[in-house]
């Protein structure tokens, strides 16, 4: 089955081409650099840029996946580079975000994936975006590997800008096409951790996204220099909280002069983080100890952080269980190979869209 994906929920218009669960390629256009002097994304420029690039990203990630394709794919040349070919003779699926995101961002995607489906008369599967994080850890390259054997339940850590959320995961018995099962066991009451560490990285000067430039600042910092809060410490408690840190991180810097927040940017830096991560690590264990899986995941954006991916496996050996984390740093941050996979999922159960003209983006989709 061959599956064009496409991913707009947020600030990456972002399309792959995949053979089954491998990806034959994919094509990623960040906004980075649009969004950065708001200090966040601004939901009308996210609109304006994925209607700008959707079609020329969904039209490389096509051109790049015939050089993988077995047997190689050659287009008659007066037709290189449009979609009318590629489309014909390549897609039978077309798998698309619905959400969670932003509203005006994911209507790109979905109109564009609607609009090709009925056009090319395609089949058409509609993907959670949380669901395809969590499934960036069954991505496959072109060749089939990592082959990995993940032992269900597993407990899902899910780092994002936009979530973070404790899941378990598990596989219903006895049907003949996996199904992925997810219940959501803790999660943010207030700002996601990547929001969080965007949020602080704004206070300081530094910019969006924030996740990198801190985790670099860090590097050369003590984590110990200010002290913030351990949110929630009752360990009954699973759910995660990141703005008292925030609002203790910004009343204990407000008065500072720009040159004590300039001197001190590595020492305020690696304070954050780690008051972030040792609340990400803390709950995650609490889960672990309570839910006992078999298997342990982490996928989103936050997890790119070499530091954070460290301590998860030092976590993983302390309670001698397996550890899965996207392999390669740009399935960790939004892409569409992992709704490709999502949407493979889907397809092999048959879950197909019925009405492809009634469907519409779910801005606030739960998994
Ligand atoms: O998964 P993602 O691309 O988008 C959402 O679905 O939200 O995650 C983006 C988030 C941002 O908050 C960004 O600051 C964070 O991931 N991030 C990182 C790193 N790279 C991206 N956080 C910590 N360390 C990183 N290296
Ligand atoms: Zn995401």
């Amino acid at each position: 089955m061959r599956i064009l994906a496409i991913e707009t929920s947020c600030d990456d218009t972002a399309a792959a081409v995949l053979d089954n669960d491998r990806v034959l390629s994919s094509v990623i256009s960040s906004q980075i650099d649009l969004h950065k002097e708001w200090g966040g994304v601004v939901p009308d420029l996210a609109k304006r840029a994925h209607q700008e690039r959707i079609i020329p990203v969904i039209v490389e990630a096509l051109k790049r996946s015939k050089l993988k394709q077995n047997p190689p794919l050659t287009p008659p040349s007066k037709k290189e580079g449009g979609l009318d070919f590629f489309l014909e003779n390549i897609i039978d699926v077309i798998a698309v975000t619905v959400g969670p995101g932003l509203a005006p961002a994911l209507a790109v995607g979905v109109n564009t994936a609607k609009e090709l489906a009925i056009k090319y008369n395609k089949k058409m599967v509609a993907v959670n975006h949380i669901e395809g994080h969590i499934l960036s850890n069954w991505v496959k390259n072109s060749k089939g590997l990592p082959e990995r054997k993940i032992e269900l339940p597993g407990l899902v850590l899910t780092v994002s800008g936009g979530h973070t959320k404790i899941i378990k995961v598990g596989q219903t018995q006895g049907s003949a096409y996996t199904k992925f099962v997810y219940e959501v066991v803790g999660e943010t009451m207030d700002d996601a951790a990547g929001e969080a560490l965007d949020k602080a990285s704004k206070l300081l000067g530094l910019g969006y996204p924030g996740g990198p430039v801190i985790e670099r600042l860090a590097l050369r910092g003590d984590k110990n220099f200010l002290p913030l809060p351990h949110s929630l410490a009752d360990k009954k408690i699973l759910d995660y909280s990141f703005s008292g840190l925030k609002t203790s991180f910004y009343y204990q810097i407000k008065d500072w002069s720009k040159d004590r927040i300039g001197k001190n940017l590595g020492n305020l830096a690696a304070s954050f983080q780690e008051a972030v991560f040792e609340q990400l690590l803390r709950k995650y264990k609490l889960a672990i100890e309570k839910y006992q899986p078999k298997s342990l995941l982490a996928c989103g954006g936050v997890m790119a952080n070499l530091e954070l991916r460290k301590r998860l496996r030092q976590l993983a050996k302390e309670v001698g269980l397996p550890i899965y984390m996207p392999v390669k740093k740009w399935l960790n941050t939004d892409n569409a190979a992992m709704i490709g996979v999502a949407g493979y999922y889907r397809a092999m159960r048959g879950e197909y869209v019925e009405e492809i003209e009634e469907l519409d983006r779910e801005p606030r989709a739960r998994i």
